[in-house]
């Protein structure tokens, strides 16, 4: 009896020296014993769901820049063993023949396509889809209470030119293509796991090679218009103090009686304009990098001028990373592209809404290029006083601007 007793707390003993701090740490010691591979505690952290540093297995590559003519392809490896070339490849250490020259063959294996693709299926999809069913929801509640803007001293019959054909058309073409891609770069974002379910395999392939090519394509329609637009409209959307009056004002939006003046384009107007020039070029930009994969890598560049100004720090981040492999260059300009088009898309759902439905003779100015007078008097009435100014001072050739309607 006294023998068990005495085995059994000795059992106890070691036991508990093998978990204490002072026996078996599984953290520190075992590293090395696994030679620089992971422990029991990171393979237990990691099914307990903790984050884990696996940044250890970087410098556990074996011998030092591994020459691949030195293993003979069916030799033995010598002092190589199997897990440390897996580690090189996937640190992309290890010396591999290729035959393409391309910058990414010589990367076999990337891990950081878990987390793109984890952050495209899941926070991409998302959150995408919420705003734009909120801002959807958002103008539904606004009209609700709001209803059409109308023209408050009714039509006057006589029509003035807001927008020349070529404006016109340079408008159309940019909308429609913006419209295409919208509608494209959605399915091809949610196809897989909405469409397949409901249309299957089959079908959605088709769909989708069909998508890609007007994705592909149209997108050079949306960039020359792009670059006509910002020439046509640029001098009219220079900020000025008369901007903030409006944006004070609130744009008149909220209330039937106050109208902030305004020149050609009004602050809101002017907004719409640099988002679709300035995030119309960066998703192009994003664009052209997906359409040649591995040719125009931008982030790694970015990222160092962001370093040198500081501008991480700003949120708490030490340093972006500069060092990017070609692959995660692509999949930062796919996130980046889903990013800046869905924002542009929000934006672009509100202008498409105050354009036709949200007030009343707006659409005009697009459609025929002719506006009611009373309409641009109480939208534009810096413009309009301008323009009859102009029109009263010309010959009468020159007063074809204006038009009494049939
Ligand atoms: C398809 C539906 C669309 C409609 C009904 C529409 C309507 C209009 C109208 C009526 C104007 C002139 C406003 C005025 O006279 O002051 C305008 C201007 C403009 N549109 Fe559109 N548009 C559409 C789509 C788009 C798209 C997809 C884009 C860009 C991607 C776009 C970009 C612009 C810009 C930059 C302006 C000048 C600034 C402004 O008025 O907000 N439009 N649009």
């Amino acid at each position: 009896m006294m023998r068990l007793f005495c085995f059994t707390s000795l059992m106890f003993i070691l036991v508990g020296m093998a978990y204490s701090d002072d026996g078996m740490d599984l953290n520190k010691n075992s590293r090395a014993e696994t030679g620089g591979a992971q422990t029991l505690e990171d393979i237990l952290a990691r099914q307990r769901g903790e984050e884990v540093n696996y940044n250890f297995r970087k410098s556990a590559l074996g011998k030092e820049g591994l020459e691949s003519d030195t293993i003979s392809p069916l030799g033995t490896m010598g002092l190589v063993s199997d897990a440390e070339v897996f580690r090189q490849l996937r640190y992309n250490k290890a010396d591999i023949n290729v035959s393409s020259k391309s910058a990414a063959s010589e990367i076999l294996v990337q891990d950081s396509g878990m987390n793109w693709l984890n952050l495209r299926e899941g926070p991409l999809q998302k959150y995408g889809a919420l705003s734009l069913i909120g801002m959807i929801g958002l103008l539904a509640f606004f009209f609700l209470i709001r209803g059409r803007i109308p023209v408050e001293n009714g039509l006057s019959g006589i029509t003035i030119e807001r927008f020349k054909p070529i404006e016109r058309f340079a408008h159309w073409l940019l909308a429609s293509s913006f419209i295409l891609l919208g509608l494209t770069g959605l399915l091809t974002l949610f196809g897989r796991n909405f469409l397949i379910p409901m249309i299957g395999h089959e079908t959605f392939s088709s769909l989708a090679l069909a998508s890609k090519w007007i994705h592909n394509n149209v997108s050079w329609a949306f960039m020359a218009s792009l670059v006509v637009i910002f020439i046509f409209w640029v001098a009219h959307n220079i900020p000025t103090r008369l901007d903030i009056k409006w944006i004070l004002n609130g744009g008149g939006m909220f209330s039937s009686h106050s109208h902030p003046s305004a020149r050609k384009f009004n602050a809101g107007q002017k907004i719409i304009f640099w988002v679709v020039i300035l995030l119309g070029a960066s998703v192009s930009a994003s664009g052209l990098s997906l359409l040649f994969p591995f040719e125009f890598p931008m982030f790694a560049a970015t990222f160092a001028k962001m370093n040198s100004l500081g501008l991480p720090s700003l949120f708490g981040i030490e340093s972006l990373p500069t060092n990017l492999l070609p692959h995660e260059e692509m999949q930062l300009s796919q996130v980046w592209h889903t990013i800046v088009a869905f924002i542009m898309m929000v934006v672009i759902i509100a202008h498409i809404y105050i354009g036709s439905v949200g007030m009343a003779g707006a659409y005009d100015a697009m459609g025929s290029g002719q506006v009611d007078v009373n309409w641009a008097k109480q939208h534009h009435d810096i413009w309009e006083e301008e323009l009859s100014k102009k029109n009263s001072n010309s010959t009468p050739k020159d007063t074809d601007a204006i038009t009494p309607a049939e």
